[in-house]
């Protein structure tokens, strides 16, 4: 782990936190954190992480519900994929969408990119769901991320859920928790 990731707080942004300077090279995710975290609060269609070093913004990451849906897989491809997705749950249990949780947005301070912090980010939503104590149940971890991100989230063990998007510049992609041993 480098020194870096050790150096981070995760601290839940509220209404009233002030939000200093941010850059992780995408434009519509730092705008997101400057015009847009505190109204999704608002009305309650995300929860915005921030990840601080000291006093300084190094990344940030977005929390919502969310429903692992199989009723849009049309292929036999896609149906194969997600049996393998069913086969890990008992038959009587399966249903067309499972409990899941999105993260919405996930964002590195270009600064920092490279130092470990993204995958950081991933292993807290991982514990967050794993281990904290909810009161709705969560199996799956979702994410619909950036081509250029694909590599970040495939080495998180992230699997992509359909073939249909595989030309698109985002692919929705999932992360089993179960698939973590006990
Ligand atoms: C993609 C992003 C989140 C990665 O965060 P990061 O903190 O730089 O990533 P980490 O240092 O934790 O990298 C973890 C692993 O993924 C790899 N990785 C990270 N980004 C990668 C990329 N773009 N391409 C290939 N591999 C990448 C790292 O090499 C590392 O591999 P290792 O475990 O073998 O050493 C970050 O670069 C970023 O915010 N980019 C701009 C915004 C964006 O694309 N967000 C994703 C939206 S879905």
């Amino acid at each position: 782990m480098s020194e870096i990731v050790e150096k981070i707080k995760i601290v839940r942004l509220e209404e009233d936190t002030p939000i200093s300077s941010f850059d992780c090279g995408d434009i519509d995710l730092n705008d997101f954190l400057f015009n847009d975290a505190k109204n999704y609060l608002k009305v309650m269609l995300a929860i915005t992480y921030l990840v601080k070093i000291d006093d300084e913004i190094a990344a940030y990451f977005c929390l919502s519900y969310d429903a692992l849906n199989r009723t849009a897989i049309l292929t036999e491809e896609e149906k194969a994929l997600w049996n393998k997705v069913g086969r890990k749950i008992p038959n009587s249990k399966r249903r067309k969408t499972y409990p899941s949780v999105k993260i919405g947005r996930l964002a590195v301070a270009k600064k920092y990119a490279g130092y470990g912090i993204g995958r950081r980010i991933i292993d807290t939503v991982t514990m967050m769901y794993l281990y904290e104590q909810h009161h709705a149940a969560c199996r799956f971890i979702t994410v619909d991320a950036y081509r250029t991100a694909f590599p970040f989230y495939e080495k998180a063990q992230f699997r992509y859920l359909t073939t249909k998007d595989t030309d698109e510049d985002t692919r929705a992609m999932y992360f089993d928790l179960k698939a973590i041993p006990a």
